[in-house]
């Protein structure tokens, strides 16, 4: 028996019922490359429902994404620390994908500074790990140094 059809048997997997609430996750994504769009693109698929993009954050003001993100009426920021004391424990996850440490690093601290003990900031193995998922068939050209998680 598939894993799915066991976990449906037993009742763990199931339909939602029609009028069923089930509280959205609540993302920050920072970061439009090729990881942070195709991230978009699949949280927006799922519905707001399931996903909801608080914001993305980008520091490119001439990224070509920006237009359809403003027609999809998705918030934009330039710094994401901006976003930050925007939503603070609002946010759920943050997703960054900007390939910089230091952004991380800044982050963390913020987080702490403000007392926002709610807030995950995705750790980038747990962004690989996403990125299997939603993107199974989907390999990138490894053009980053070694992530090393
Ligand atoms: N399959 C994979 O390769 C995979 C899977 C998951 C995660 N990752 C990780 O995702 C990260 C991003 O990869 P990529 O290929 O999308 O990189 P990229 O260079 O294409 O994209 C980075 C984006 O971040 C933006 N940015 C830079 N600094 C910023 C800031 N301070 N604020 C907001 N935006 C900023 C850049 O303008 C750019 O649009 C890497 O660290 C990579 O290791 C990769």
């Amino acid at each position: 028996m598939l894993l799915t059809e066991f976990g449906k048997s037993i009742g763990r997997i199931n339909q939602r019922s029609e009028g069923e609430i089930v509280k959205p996750v609540q993302v920050l994504l920072i970061g439009l490359g090729r990881v942070g769009t195709r991230f978009y693109e699949k949280f927006h698929l799922l519905g707001e429902d399931r996903v909801k993009i608080l914001a993305i954050c980008e520091i490119d003001p001439g990224h070509p994404f920006l237009a359809s993100l403003k027609e999809d009426g998705i918030p934009v920021f330039q710094d994401y620390k901006d976003a930050l004391s925007r939503w603070g424990s609002d946010i759920d996850i943050i997703l960054d994908t900007t390939n910089i440490p230091s952004v991380k690093i800044d982050i963390r601290h913020i987080l702490q500074e403000s007392g926002n003990h709610h807030t995950v900031l995705l750790p980038l193995v747990a962004s690989y790990l996403l990125w299997h998922m939603a993107a199974p068939d989907e390999e990138l050209v490894q053009d980053h140094s070694n992530p090393g998680y």
